[in-house]
């Protein structure tokens, strides 16, 4: 169950661990990090990055085996991409599309990462195995979190 207390925690956590000059990819790795071990409802936890307009590539992640590249076109994560708005999948098998690199997960949550201009840079991708593991509390603080990145590396070209 989403603790409200544990995420205020661990965000001002991460924002300690990154200070004012972490890099793009060191960023990805603690993020990841540092949610997948706070969290144990987290099966999977990282980031697809955005290298071209329409392709995503898998980023630092914490959890077993991540698929390497996803289109915008695919998926939760190109969905998520493709929209620009979180996709909360509460039954992975009921979303038209859903690329399961784990037999095991059975709800995900995606957030896209995008700049004060609305460029995207990437999406923050958390699976469970646990059905239906994600709410409202979760989206509202991963989506703070990943508006934080979105204007930390706005100037970010090569993702
Ligand atoms: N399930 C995602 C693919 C990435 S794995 O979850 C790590 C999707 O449908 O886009």
């Amino acid at each position: 169950m989403p603790s409200p207390t544990l995420y205020e925690e661990t965000l001002t956590r991460i924002d300690a661990l990154l200070g004012d000059d972490a890099d793009w990819v060191s960023a990805m790795a603690t993020v990841a990090c540092e949610l997948h071990h706070a969290f144990d409802y987290y099966h999977w936890t990282g980031f697809y990055r955005a290298v071209t307009d329409d392709l995503l590539v898998v980023g630092p992640y914490q959890g077993g085996h991540g698929c390497l590249q996803i289109p915008f076109s695919r998926g939760v994560c190109g969905a998520a991409a493709r929209t620009k708005q979180t996709q909360l999948v509460p039954d992975v098998e009921a979303f038209p599309g859903h690329i399961a690199c784990s037999s095991t997960t059975k709800s995900e949550i995606v957030v896209p990462i995008l700049t004060p201009a609305g460029r995207v840079l990437g999406v923050l991708d958390v699976d469970s195995d646990f059905p239906d593991a994600f709410d409202a509390v979760d989206q509202q603080y991963l989506e703070r979190l990943c508006a934080g990145l979105g204007a930390r590396f706005s100037r970010q070209r090569d993702l």
